[in-house]
């Protein structure tokens, strides 16, 4: 494939494509999405047309997308608020509908915040954009200690009333898909108790996974059973497993047997 730089060098990219490269608009109604860090590694996910979504824990893409995949910003936490005005009007100008909220904002080792902080901050930084995308609350863990995960985020919700919100997120770790499926009942139930219609689920994988892919035969099993599952879920409307990289969905530069599952149509 030509690489963008050359493509540039060769004068071919209107300078104007740098500031707002124009998606394709996504044209398969799926919930699938690649979380990844490595932008290249999409491609292989998105062979099969299923994967419709893409996002990178950041506000912008990184390099380029294949075409039928959105790309969706996140605003990480505070370390991302310098830049974040001009990063997020270039990147709904260039076609993206949604923002996502912060990350894991219930850990001290993510975006670490209080929930009424969380809120204000999102007044500040998302609320604006509620004209122009659809906003994601920021995404809690699945943790159940007092204060952190669903707790966090109903706190959040109550201080945050004003903040145009039209979707919760939610991430998950744990050991089976059962209880994966009971903590995702338990958030799309949260979600109902607020009248908001979308649940994403913008990570999720089996602990040992975390990683990587402990044994791909298990991973491969998680994922057959929780796939089809998941699409059956009205109150769910996008998930992305953790995470779209060599060793977890891919090896050697290709889907792997998990990878396939993944990708698999429902
Ligand atoms: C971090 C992100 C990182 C991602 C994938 C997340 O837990 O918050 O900054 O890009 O993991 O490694």
């Amino acid at each position: 494939m030509v690489s963008f730089t050359n493509l540039f060098t060769a004068g071919l990219v209107a300078t104007s494509a740098l500031a707002a490269p124009t998606q394709i608009k996504r044209t398969t109604s799926s919930k699938r999405g690649a979380a990844y860090n490595d932008i290249s590694t999409v491609s292989p996910l998105s062979s099969t047309g299923v994967v419709s979504w893409a996002y990178n824990w950041a506000g912008t893409l990184s390099g380029s997308l294949p075409s039928n995949v959105e790309f969706i910003p996140m605003l990480w936490g505070t370390r991302d608020f310098g830049g974040w005005l001009t990063t997020i009007e270039t990147v709904l100008s260039s076609g993206s509908n949604y923002i996502l909220g912060f990350n894991e904002p219930d850990m001290a080792s993510q975006a670490n915040m209080s929930p009424s902080d969380a809120a204000n901050y999102y007044l500040q930084y998302i609320t604006p954009y509620s004209g122009k995308a659809k906003l994601i609350s920021p995404a809690v863990t699945s943790s159940t200690d007092a204060g952190v995960g669903l707790s966090w985020l109903e706190s959040f919700m109550s201080s945050c009333a004003d903040c145009s919100i039209t979707g919760l997120a939610v991430h998950w770790y744990g050991s089976t898909a059962d209880e994966f499926k009971s903590f995702v009942t338990q958030a799309i139930s949260t979600a109902s108790d607020y009248n908001l219609s979308e649940l994403w689920i913008t990570e999720f994988a089996l602990s040992a996974d975390a990683n990587g892919s402990a044994d791909l035969a298990t991973t491969t099993a998680f994922l057959n059973e929780v796939i089809p599952w998941l699409d059956s879920q009205a109150g769910v409307t996008r998930y992305s497993y953790f995470m779209c990289a060599e060793n977890y969905l891919l090896s050697n530069d290709a889907l792997n047997e998990a990878g396939e599952a993944y990708t698999a149509s429902t």
